[in-house]
């Protein structure tokens, strides 16, 4: 339960740009080339310093981590960023403070270090338990890794953990998933987030889609893997909160969770993004020139002003697929009619078919819905 003063909670997120290699799927921001890390780090020290201004004192209620990889970083490192937060932000007492790893790094030392830190959280890039997935991915780590370093975790003592999984892989079928959500349940985690796979240009995977060296798995087995996903982690005690995040006694992620309810946010980094409710501010994707740019104390951002009709759509994106959805009462308090009147005309056929629930004040998708939550989303969206 969210109270008033949980509203006025920011958020911090710190981008690192490196990756030992790199997963045929992925298109975050990243760099192989880990010659720049020192003067990388040097670079972040002055952003989170000049930036202190920008959240005028606000608590901040979460620290992520993300990347890349955050657990390319040493102990030390990790320490030294989160002094200086400490210094320059006001922190909430109980800040969450997620550090996203990847299961080949999660050594015990580093498990240990990671202990005398103040990281509570971890989420860990599993991916797959499945050796044939992780090696047609190009992950680091195989199946039994995996399954150790989420042990070994536990076993430090680190009581919040998530894992990541990706479905509808290419010749996945649904007995693979269903091993694999089979074996997340029993690792007896918090939080499990399970992303369909996208392809995205530039990345290996969409090249070989291109090429027709795979093929995008059935819409009918897609759906079907994301069934057996919701049920399966409902009847082991997952609450879905979101249409890829699952929890277990709203171990919710506080990260997450502000960015869908819209609080402001920092992003430290290249390729981070901020936001402050009218502003978006997005870091160049670029680690030269953020270095370069850093060092010669100029620009490395760009800023767009959100008008009325950009503030709208994204509050559908943000919302839309989430536990708490779309409040009427934020809607007419917060835009012009025309908007909200639109949202009703686009919802109703909804709440006929029954893909949208309205309830105490609250616009939420069904699980139908959530099946063509993209389709509904469009409908939502206001064009001019
Ligand atoms: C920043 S990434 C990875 C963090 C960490 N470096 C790792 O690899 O474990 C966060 C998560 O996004 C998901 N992800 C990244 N690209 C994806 C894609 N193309 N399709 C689906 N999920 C994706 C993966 O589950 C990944 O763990
Ligand atoms: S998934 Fe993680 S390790 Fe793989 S390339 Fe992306 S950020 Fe790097």
């Amino acid at each position: 339960m969210m109270t008033e003063e949980d509203w006025f909670m920011a958020g911090i997120y710190i981008h690192i740009p490196f990756c030992k290699t790199k997963c045929h799927y992925c298109d975050f921001y990243k760099s192989t080339d880990f010659g720049a890390k020192t003067d990388f780090l040097s670079a972040l020290k002055k952003e989170i310093e000049w930036r202190k201004r920008e959240l005028d004192g606000e608590r901040i209620g979460s620290i992520y981590f993300g990347g890349g990889t955050p657990s390319v970083l040493k102990i030390e490192e990790i320490r030294e960023i989160l002094s200086l937060i400490e210094v320059d932000y006001q922190l909430e007492k109980d800040v969450e403070i997620t550090l996203e790893a990847n299961p080949d790094d999660l050594t015990d030392s580093f498990l240990s270090g990671l202990k005398t830190t103040k990281i509570n959280r971890l989420s860990i890039g599993t991916q797959s338990f499945h050796d044939h997935d992780l090696k047609s991915m190009n992950r680091r780590h195989n199946s039994r890794q995996a399954i150790n370093s989420i042990k070994a975790a536990q076993q430090a003592g680190i009581q919040n953990i998530s894992i990541d999984l990706i479905y509808g892989l290419p010749n996945q079928t649904l007995a693979d998933w269903e091993a694999n959500v089979e074996q997340a349940v029993a690792l007896d985690v918090q939080h499990i987030s399970a992303y369909h796979l996208t392809y995205h240009e530039g990345t290996v995977f969409y090249k070989y889609l291109k090429s027709g060296k795979i093929k995008e798995l059935p819409d009918e087995l897609s759906l079907d893997q994301f069934k057996l996903l919701l049920a399966r982690l409902k009847s082991a005690g997952f609450e879905q909160y979101e249409i890829s995040n699952f929890a277990r006694n709203e171990s919710y992620s506080r990260h997450n969770k502000a960015y869908w309810e819209r609080k402001k946010y920092l992003g430290f980094g290249p390729s981070a993004h901020s936001f402050d409710h009218k502003t978006r501010r997005w870091n160049v994707s670029s680690l030269r020139k953020y270095l370069q740019a850093i060092e010669a104390e100029t620009s490395f951002w760009e800023t767009e002003i959100l008008s009325e009709q950009d503030q709208y759509n994204d509050y559908m994106i943000t919302s839309l697929r989430t536990k708490w959805g779309i409040s009427r009462s934020y809607l007419h308090a917060n835009f012009e009619p025309k908007f909200h009147h639109f949202f009703q005309e686009q919802a109703e056929k909804y709440l006929i078919s029954k893909h949208m629930r309205f309830e105490d004040d609250v616009y939420r998708l069904s699980t139908e819905g959530l099946f063509i939550s993209d389709k509904i989303m469009e409908e939502l969206f206001y064009i001019e």
